[in-house]
């Protein structure tokens, strides 16, 4: 996929694409480049130059083209709500199914330009297939896991990783390594000590999980600039999701049963802090059901308590694969039909995968939905992005002012240290610590995981630009991998 540095991507056939988008989309990638050139020649190498040295740091708006530059949904002194009913409207039934899926492709005859939904920054903006590294970014900075995160019970200092990361991710945005919607933070409360996603996670506390992600959602979402959001968070996986595979069950068949009682002390209060305080933009429903209900499919939680009760007005997103799941795993529904039906009148909006972009159309042939489904579901999707300013003219977008500079900048490396620090937990001291400053001391690191450098990143992590130190200041670390 070939993606441009607002976030529009296109698959490779792009390079062939008409000389009418050279003035909108860069091409970033180099291979691209030569290709377009060859293809179309010189007179496309020319737009495109111009266009480059026209284009400075700024990415380009959809809505900059003259054939839908004076449609409402273009207009930035009209409401959101206005121009997403707008934009929405002019869509067949054939352009909104096209959208349901990670990856959206374009819609020509709107200039809508194709989008990868699926980004990742659990702690640091990370590998995912909305985001690359290579070229101008060959790294980004690399916080400690989550669970060391949340050790440090520090709240200011959840909030300054999420803008930390918020600030990268917007200069790889616009250098188009990176989307804008990121499917992090990770809020499962951790009751299983085997489950071994926990480390994404910031415990079995709801409490300090409910802290955690208000001030990091706030990080991520909202920065200096009050009109726009800076990247849109997603908390994940609801809901009671904790085990992937034990005891002859798997997170895909897995049906938690949960009683009101647990959901209201345990497994709501993150999430619901998520909604209420952080003003998340989007929820992952999750691969297990809950009593007998598949998450992605369960209306009463998604539509009654989150959308109603919480006020929850973003999109919801099925984990990967999980609305397949519904039928293949849960044998929930029997039909791809119906499992379209009950997925979309379950208030889920996108789906991760491709079910939805593959037999929705058959669905609605068959009226199992309706264009009203059809529009519920694509309407969020699209306040999102025009929430973001993917709409609307490039001056009126600061962020879009972000340089790879700001990724690994020196400030970000030092919160990253001083995060790691502070996430160290000292369980017990027989005396021994401090260390002598003696620099003849020899230090062990002892166990399977002495250097195991790779895991210790986490999951979801990002490649670090230097390598793990064999030496501290003063002493010399010896490792040994059995004890
Ligand atoms: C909390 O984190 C902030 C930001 O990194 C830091 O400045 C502050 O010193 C930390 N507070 C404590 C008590 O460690
Ligand atoms: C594991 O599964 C078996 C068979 O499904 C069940 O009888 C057993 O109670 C389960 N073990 C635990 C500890 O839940
Ligand atoms: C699926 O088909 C089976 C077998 O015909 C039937 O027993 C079951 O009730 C069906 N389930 C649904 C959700 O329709
Ligand atoms: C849906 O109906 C339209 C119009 O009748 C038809 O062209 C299309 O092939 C059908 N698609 C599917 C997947 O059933
Ligand atoms: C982006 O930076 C340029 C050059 O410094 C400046 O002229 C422009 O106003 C900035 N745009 C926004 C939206 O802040
Ligand atoms: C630790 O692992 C790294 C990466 O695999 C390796 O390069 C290094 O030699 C190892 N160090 C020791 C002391 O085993």
């Amino acid at each position: 996929t070939i993606c441009y540095r607002d976030g529009r991507c296109r698959v490779p056939f792009c390079c062939a694409s008409p000389l009418l988008h050279c003035s909108l989309s860069l091409p970033w990638n180099p291979s691209c480049l030569k290709l377009r050139m060859a293809e179309i020649g010189i007179a496309a190498c020319l737009c495109l130059m111009l266009a480059m040295a026209a284009g400075g740091a700024l990415g380009s708006s959809p809505c900059d083209d003259p054939s839908v530059a004076n449609l409402p949904f273009c207009n930035p002194d009209l409401d959101l709500v206005d121009r997403v009913k707008d934009l929405v409207s002019r869509m067949s039934v054939t352009d909104m199914i096209s959208q349901l899926g990670n990856t959206a492709p374009a819609i020509e005859h709107l200039n809508i330009p194709a989008y990868q939904w699926w980004s990742e920054a659990l702690h640091g903006v990370a590998s995912s297939p909305g985001v690359s590294f290579g070229g101008k970014v060959p790294s980004a900075t690399s916080f400690p896991q989550v669970i060391g995160i949340a050790a440090t019970f520090n709240s200011t200092l959840f909030y300054e990783m999420g803008q930390a990361i918020s600030t990268e991710a917007r200069a790889m945005n616009n250098v188009g390594q990176a989307g804008l919607t990121f499917f992090t933070p990770n809020i499962n409360i951790y009751r299983d000590p085997r489950w071994g996603r926990g480390q994404e996670t910031p415990g079995e506390d709801p409490y300090l999980t409910s802290a955690y992600v208000e001030q990091y959602v706030a990080g991520l979402q909202f920065g200096p600039d009050q009109r726009y959001l800076k990247t849109v968070a997603c908390c994940k996986h609801f809901s009671a999701y904790d085990l992937e595979n034990w005891n002859g069950t798997d997170r895909f068949h897995f049906n938690a049963i949960v009683s009101d009682q647990d959901f209201a002390e345990t497994y709501f209060p993150a999430f619901e802090s998520c909604v209420r305080v952080g003003k998340v933009s989007s929820i992952m429903c999750s691969y297990n059901a809950v009593n007998g209900v598949p998450s992605c499919a369960n209306n009463v939680i998604q539509n009654q308590i989150v959308r109603n009760e919480w006020d929850f007005s973003g999109f919801i997103v099925s984990d990967c694969g999980a609305i397949n799941t519904i039928m293949a795993d849960h044998h929930y529904t029997n039909t791809t039909e119906e499992t379209v039906q009950v997925a979309l009148r379950a208030g889920t909006n996108l789906n991760c995968g491709g079910f939805y972009q593959k037999y929705a159309m058959e669905a609605y042939n068959k009226s199992y939905i309706t264009e009203a489904d059809l529009a519920n579901a694509v309407g969020p999707l699209f306040g999102q992005r025009m929430a973001l300013g993917m709409f609307d003219p490039t001056h009126l977008q600061p962020y879009l002012n972000i340089s790879t500079d700001q990724i690994n900048s020196p400030a970000h490396q030092a919160l990253a240290l001083d995060a790691a620090r502070e996430s160290i937990v000292l369980l017990q001291n027989d005396g021994s610590l401090p260390l002598s400053a003696e620099s003849s001391l020899k230090v062990a690191v002892i166990g399977p995981n002495s250097n195991a450098t790779e895991t210790m990143q986490g999951n979801y992590h990002v490649s670090p630009l230097t390598p793990p130190p064999t030496h501290t200041h003063t002493h010399t670390l010896l490792y040994h991998s059995s004890l």
